[in-house]
C-alpha cells in the first residue's frame, strides 16, 4: 500500500510542478525529495542499460523489455528468448534480486546472456531498482 501511495506521489510529482511538489513536502530533505533524487540518479544510471533494453511494455531489443520488471518473474516477457540459465532460474525480482544481480548478473544468474559486466557501486545499484520500480 506504501508503495502504490509513494508511486502515485512520485507520478504526481511528475505531472505537477516541483513546486507543487515542495509544498506538499516543504522540507528539501524530506523522503518525498530524497527518493525523487535517488529515482533521478537512477534514471541517469540506467543510461547504461538502455541501448539493450527498453522500458515500454513489449518492446524486446537485445535484452527483455524492463517494464514492470519488479516483482516478476525471471524469464517472464512473452516473446522474448531467454537464455536455459535465466529462464530455468526460478527467481523473482525483488529489489534484493534485481541489487544481486545488477551487482554481477553473471555470478548470480550463471550462464545469462546479459553481456554487462555489473554496477560495483552499492549505492548506484539501489538507484537503477528505484528508478525501475517506477516502471508501471
Ligand atoms: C549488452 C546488453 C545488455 C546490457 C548493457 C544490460 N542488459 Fe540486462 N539483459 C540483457 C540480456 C541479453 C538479458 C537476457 C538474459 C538471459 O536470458 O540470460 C538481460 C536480462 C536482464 C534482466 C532479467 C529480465 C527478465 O525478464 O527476467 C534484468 C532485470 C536486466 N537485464 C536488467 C538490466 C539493467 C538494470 C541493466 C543496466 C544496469 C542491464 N540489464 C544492462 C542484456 C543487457
Amino acid at each position: 500500500m506504501t508503495t502504490i501511495t509513494l508511486r502515485l506521489g512520485l507520478i504526481a510529482c511528475g505531472l505537477l510542478s516541483v513546486t507543487a511538489c515542495s509544498r506538499s513536502e516543504p522540507k528539501e530533505t524530506g523522503p518525498v525529495a530524497l527518493h525523487a533524487g535517488v529515482v533521478e540518479d537512477g534514471r541517469r544510471a540506467f543510461g547504461q542499460c538502455r541501448s539493450c533494453h527498453a522500458i515500454e511494455a513489449g518492446v524486446n531489443r537485445v535484452g527483455p523489455s524492463l517494464h514492470a520488471v519488479v516483482g516478476r518473474k525471471a524469464g517472464g516477457v512473452p516473446g522474448y528468448s531467454y537464455s536455459k540459465a535465466m529462464a530455468a532460474s526460478g527467481l523473482v525480482w525483488t529489489e534484493e534480486a534485481l541489487e544481486s544481480y545488477l551487482e554481477n548478473p553473471r555470478t548470480h544468474v550463471p550462464g545469462t546472456k546479459m553481456s554487462f559486466a555489473g554496477i560495483d557501486d552499492a549505492q548506484r545499484r539501489k538507484d537503477v531498482v528505484a528508478y525501475l520500480k517506477t516502471l508501471s
